[in-house]
């Protein structure tokens, strides 16, 4: 007790989750591939194809956890925030569900779950704990004090971490969602062969438009020593040999500029608040050279460091599963009246 059947809808994943007392029996993924050709999420399409995978996706979790939709003590979605359209699919479904079973309705917020995605694992971490929240919408460094108590203590301006990296992505021809790809090229490349500017931005907020800017001049003047100036030298054939014979080394760069942009920050957060239990959440902590990096600056640092497994980085239902436990446990349900929103702050 309890056993709790999650759904998440909030952007391009399908995904469905059965847990009990915290411990995730199942977990189902389906992934639209529809959108790679369009180099991004066409909010309509994913919408259409959460209809097409709810059912036989909640079916799938159900039967990976061998258990009944009759034997689930409360029906938990993913309330906000995400695609307005997508996310009513998965609102509807639960809300759905939890009027047919007369069982009770949980609301979650998907960067809560993000967060508590770090207590899926037996190693958990302390409280407090501050976790950096990572993903395509989003970049976060979080104070939690407990599952149900959690404060956002620094914020992206601008772009998202993930959407540096799928800007980049995209402007080097890669396709969507570029930021796995990325990682790839890195692994193969010097970090070290181009310097991109480190934004300064005072306290623990972030922002990544400015890097972005810098890598489209770069590459426009073809890498010439002119790099991050408004002054276009290159021509389009010139600057598509130079991605070509270069991509792992800007790669590697870009990476790296993301990871320490990242990791400077959270090492102040971390040296402000005093608190040494460090997680990072979200689909960039996926990132195998945040990942190293952030084990290194733990290591150096006395840090504990908690990093989720890869199936809980990007989106998923476990993460909604688990946070859906917590609120369980305080008897924190919602209204069938309930609908989701696009943009919730906390
Ligand atoms: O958390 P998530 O699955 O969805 C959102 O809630 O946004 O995060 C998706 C983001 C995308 O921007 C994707 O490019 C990025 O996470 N991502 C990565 C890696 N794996 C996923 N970025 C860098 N390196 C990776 N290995
Ligand atoms: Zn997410």
């Amino acid at each position: 007790m309890p056993l709790i059947l999650a759904i998440e809808s909030s952007c391009d994943e399908t995904a469905a989750a059965v847990c009990v007392d915290g411990k995730i029996l199942s977990n189902i993924i389906a992934t639209q591939k529809i959108h790679a050709q369009y180099g991004g999420v066409v909010p309509e399409l994913a919408s259409r194809a959460h209809m097409q995978h709810i059912v036989p996706v909640v079916d799938a979790a159900l039967k990976a956890a061998n258990r009944t939709l009759h034997e689930m003590d409360a029906i938990a979605f993913t309330q906000a925030p995400g695609l307005i359209g997508a996310l009513l699919v998965g609102a509807q479904f639960a809300k759905s569900l939890s009027l047919a079973l007369d069982k009770p309705l949980i609301a979650v917020h998907h960067m809560q779950a993000h967060v508590l995605a770090n207590l899926i694992a037996d190693q958990k971490p302390a409280f407090p704990f501050l976790c950096l929240t990572v993903s395509g919408g989003h970049t976060q460094i979080v104070v939690c004090n407990s599952p149900t108590d959690m404060k956002v203590i620094g914020k992206t301006i601008d772009d998202a971490a993930g959407e540096a990296f799928d800007k980049t992505a995209k402007i080097l021809g890669l396709p969507y969602p570029g930021g796995p790809l990325i990682d790839t090229y890195a692994k193969m490349g010097n970090p070290a062969a181009y310097k991109f500017p480190e934004p300064n931005i005072a306290g623990l907020d972030f922002s990544f438009s400015g890097l972005k800017t810098s890598i489209l001049y770069f590459l426009q003047n073809a890498g010439s020593s002119l790099l991050f100036k408004e002054v276009f030298t290159a021509s389009e054939e010139e600057r598509r040999k130079f991605i070509e014979n270069n991509l792992a080394d800007i790669c590697a760069s870009v990476q790296a500029r993301i990871v320490s942009i990242l990791l400077n920050k959270l090492k102040k957060a971390a040296d402000q608040t005093g608190i040494k239990y460090i997680c990072i959440a979200g689909g960039v902590s996926a990132n195998s050279g945040l990942r190293k990096e952030l084990a290194l600056m733990g290591e150096k640092n006395g840090w504990n460091v908690f990093i989720p497994a890869f199936e809980y980085c990007t989106d998923n239902a476990a993460m909604i599963a688990i946070t859906a436990y917590y609120k369980f446990l305080e008897k924190d349900f919602a209204d069938l009246a309930i609908s989701p929103s696009a943009k919730a702050e906390w």
